[in-house]
This record gives structure tokens, C-alpha cells and sequence, in this order.
């Protein structure tokens, strides 16, 4: 890859902004002053150094965020701060984008990446990758509310949901309980739980696959998944 390209994606200006720090002998690779913004780099093998730091340069960038809420799952939005938005621009400029869902009032884990392979493998049908949300519903659910539930409900659009596990938190509040689904029909568990007449009064993802939250993220805050954690979820499609 050209190093004057390499140094613009990673966010080191512009064109215009890059050829001066190359002109100003800003750049060394392999400890080698390099003026000419035309010299090839190999970003993953070389040593490059922009006025003395290291840096490094990943093709992919794999974050998990605990999404607060009032922010939108979106790369960009006129009116509403978007999860993008809440990331440091040394994570941004790999320009990672929200994978699937999650409604504006919604909080949890939301995964971010670069990695479109990766993103298409959670969110597709085909490969039903669990999703379970702590779920605040504002009654308590009969017999057979849960059944229909947990082996498929109608939904305002007809559509059928597939078969989905339902669990209480605790015995003492039946009104907070975990579903896990495989599937992320839009709005869809809020629409779960309005074809048996209830509502949804608070919703949290809290795993996506094998990943939980981390409990140690803040609303608002992430951190970036460790190889393991991606490999976990490339092997996530379970069924
Ligand atoms: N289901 C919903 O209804 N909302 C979400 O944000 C995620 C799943």
C-alpha cells in the first residue's frame, strides 16, 4: 500500500496534510526516513514511526459497548449523537459500524466493527446466533403467554417468531426475565411482548453468542475484543 494512502486512512490528514509530514520527515519505516508519499509499505510487516511513535495499523477493529441510552445505533445522524460518535478517534478512523440493532431507548452490548464478513455472519437468519436481553416488562405473564413465547408468537406483521427461551432473573420479581432469540426482526422483542398484551418497559442485550457485557463497561463506554473473544464469534453460529 501506498504510504501516503496508508497515513490519510489512518487518519493523518489529508493528501495535502500527509505530504507535508512526509516533506517535514515525519515518517520513518524500518528506521528509514521516507519523503515520497509513492513508496510502498507493507503495514502489517514494516516498522513505521510518525515523529518517533509507533504505530500500527489493524485491517480490522472489533469493539463491544455498553450502549447507553438516548444514543442511536448508526454510523451518522442529523438530530441524535450516535454510537459512533461516542468513539475515540483513534478507533473512528478504522470507521467500524454498529452491528444489528438496538432502538434508541434500548441499553447493552452493542458489537462494533469493520469486519463486514463478520457482522453479516451474526446478524443472519441462517445462522441464528443467540441474542439474550434482560428484558423489564410492565405485568406479569400467564402460562400461556410464556408458552407462545418461548415456541413462537404472531407478530403485528404476521410474522411467526422462531422458538425463543425464556428465564425469570429471580423468583421474587416475575416482571424481569432473560429472552434469547436467534432472530432481530425489527423492534422485535417489544413486539413479542406486545402480541400477549404486555410491554416492555426496559430492555438490555446482555450477550451477543458467547460474549457477555463486560461488566466493567460504564453506559457509554467500550473496549476492544481480544482474539479469543473473535474467535468465539466466528464460531458463534451454534445450530
Ligand atoms: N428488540 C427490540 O424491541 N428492541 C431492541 O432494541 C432490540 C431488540
Amino acid at each position: 500500500m501506498r504510504v501516503d494512502k496508508l497515513l490519510s486512512n489512518m487518519g493523518y490528514g489529508s493528501r495535502k496534510e500527509v505530504k507535508k509530514l512526509l516533506k517535514q520527515g515525519g515518517l520513518t519505516v524500518n528506521e528509514k526516513v521516507i519523503k515520497d508519499g509513492k513508496v510502498h509499505v507493507n503495514p502489517e510487516e514494516d516498522h513505521i514511526e510518525i515523529f518517533g511513535e509507533s504505530v500500527s495499523y489493524k485491517p480490522f477493529i472489533y469493539l463491544m459497548m455498553n450502549k447507553p441510552k438516548g444514543v442511536i445505533s448508526a454510523t451518522e445522524d442529523t438530530t441524535d449523537m450516535t454510537v459512533v460518535d461516542l468513539l475515540e478517534t483513534d478507533d473512528a478512523i478504522y470507521e467500524p459500524f454498529p452491528v444489528g440493532r438496538l432502538d434508541k431507548d434500548t441499553t447493552g452490548f452493542m458489537l462494533l466493527t469493520n469486519d463486514g464478513k463478520l457482522a453479516h455472519q451474526l446478524t443472519s437468519p441462517k445462522k441464528k446466533v443467540d441474542k439474550v436481553y434482560r428484558v423489564h416488562i410492565d405485568q406479569l405473564l400467564n402460562e400461556e403467554d410464556e408458552r407462545v413465547l418461548k415456541e413462537g408468537v404472531t407478530l403485528d406483521d404476521g410474522y411467526i417468531t422462531k422458538p425463543a427461551t425464556l428465564q425469570y432473573i429471580t423468583d421474587d420479581d416475575k416482571t424481569v426475565l432473560h429472552l434469547t432469540i436467534s432472530e432481530g426482526k425489527f423492534h422485535q422483542v417489544k413486539r413479542m411482548f406486545k402480541a400477549v398484551g404486555n410491554k416492555v418497559v426496559a430492555l438490555k442485550r446482555e450477550k451477543i453468542g458467547p460474549l457477555s457485557l463486560d461488566p466493567s463497561l460504564e453506559p457509554g463506554s467500550y473496549r476492544e475484543l481480544t482474539e479469543d473473544e473473535v474467535d468465539s464469534l466466528w464460531k458463534a453460529n451454534n445450530k
